[in-house]
């Protein structure tokens, strides 16, 4: 068992990550429960996979709730029905909330936790590879808004983090893709063992090795805990982890969210903003181009068929630019990133050139 501590003064948690830890739930969910009640939330599909985890869990307190998969239940609408059936079934402020499932269930979860009669206490159980390493650690709660995604939401963070790596067992191989674009970014902009490790491995990987899968979700799980510990709410060093993602969001915004996965828009945005970096001379060349290599050889998509300088104009939509001024994060050797202001344009260019073929 790995034992991650997030030390965030009164809010701080522990994140285990051990195999065959979601059997446990119920004995480790138990010192978090009060007199009162525990909500278990989840979608119908990790339901249906993993019925005898939710099984486990079952006993007179216990109410289960779940949503339609995907990113379209991540919505004010699905917080109110939760938060209806918490006040149906008599739900009150010493309840507990224990969301299991992807980065919706747990964005979702926390979000209705913090709002639940001012915020009641809830526990992450991450069920695939992006929420194991990246969505259930630091608190980001929150839902969509017609006008933008996780435009609506709060800094919560959980009392604890339990994952379970033989969870990812059942995904399939492009959510399994989805959640890995987030793992090589970590070992890009902050650990180069990590990144060595990937690169030495890429193909147990893509097999589950599950002693690999356990190593790797942990290490992923201490970066992210490491960042956060330092920058809860994303005044600073958190930023960096938005690499490859001002891209990959305006990808992502000019295909309507319907062409590339979250991470294979990542993964370009990855490769575009290393192409600038080495456009800029702030990462050597054998650098850029074994980034690249590991990209290519995880799968990354084929060239976008977008024109570059709509890529260009679309990154300036990112909520997280500021006065009109990007602000980007780019790789200066394996392992370690840096954030750039108002990068040359001709630079940005270069990188979205590389993959864009409009
Ligand atoms: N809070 C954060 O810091 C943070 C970070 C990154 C992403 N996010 C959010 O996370 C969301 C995306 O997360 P996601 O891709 O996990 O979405 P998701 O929760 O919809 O999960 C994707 C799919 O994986 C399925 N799934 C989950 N566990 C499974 C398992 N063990 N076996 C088989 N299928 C399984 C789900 O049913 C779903 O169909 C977005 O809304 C994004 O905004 C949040």
């Amino acid at each position: 068992m790995r034992k991650i501590q997030v030390h965030l003064k009164d809010h701080s948690y522990d994140i285990l990550v051990a195999s065959g830890l979601s059997r446990k739930l119920p004995e480790l969910i138990r010192p978090f429960r009060r007199q009162g009640k525990t909500l278990v939330l989840s979608d119908t599909t990790v339901h249906r996979l993993h019925a005898p985890v939710f099984a486990k869990l079952k006993n007179a307190d216990t109410h289960f709730f779940f949503i339609k998969p995907g990113e379209t239940s991540k919505t004010l609408k699905t917080i109110e029905q939760i938060l209806s059936f918490m006040l149906k079934n008599r739900f009150d402020r010493s309840s507990l909330l224990v969301a299991v499932g992807g980065g919706v269930v747990g964005d979702m979860g926390g979000f209705a936790a913090s709002l639940f009669m001012r915020g009641i206490p809830y526990i992450q159980v991450p069920t695939n590879l992006l929420s194991q390493v990246d969505s259930s650690v630091g608190g980001k709660t929150g839902v969509n808004h017609a006008l933008g995604k996780n435009l609506i939401g709060s800094f919560y963070q959980p009392k604890a983090v339990f994952i379970d790596p033989e969870f990812l067992k059942t995904l399939s191989n492009k959510e399994f893709q989805n959640g890995f674009a987030e793992v090589i970014k970590h070992g890009i902009i902050r650990d180069k063992k990590l990144f060595l490790v990937l690169e030495k491995n890429l193909c147990r990987i893509f097999k589950r090795d599950p002693a690999l899968l356990s190593l790797i979700v942990a290490e992923n799980c201490a970066i992210k805990a490491a960042v956060v510990s330092c920058d809860e709410k994303e005044q600073g060093l958190r930023a960096i982890l938005n690499f490859g993602h001002t891209f990959g969001h305006a990808i992502e915004t000019l295909t309507r969210y319907r062409t590339y996965s979250h991470g294979e828009a990542v993964m370009l945005g990855m490769k575009a903003a290393t192409l600038c970096a080495a456009s800029l001379n702030l990462v050597p060349l054998t650098h850029a181009s074994r980034i690249l290599a590991l990209l290519i050889q995880s799968g990354m998509p084929e060239k976008a068929q977008l024109a570059p300088a709509a890529v260009y104009n679309a990154m300036f939509l990112d909520k997280k630019v500021r006065g009109n001024k990007l602000l980007l994060v780019l790789p200066t050797a394996i392992g370690s990133g840096t954030q750039i202001n108002s990068p040359e344009k001709a630079a940005v260019l270069a990188g979205i050139r590389a993959i864009t073929d409009g």
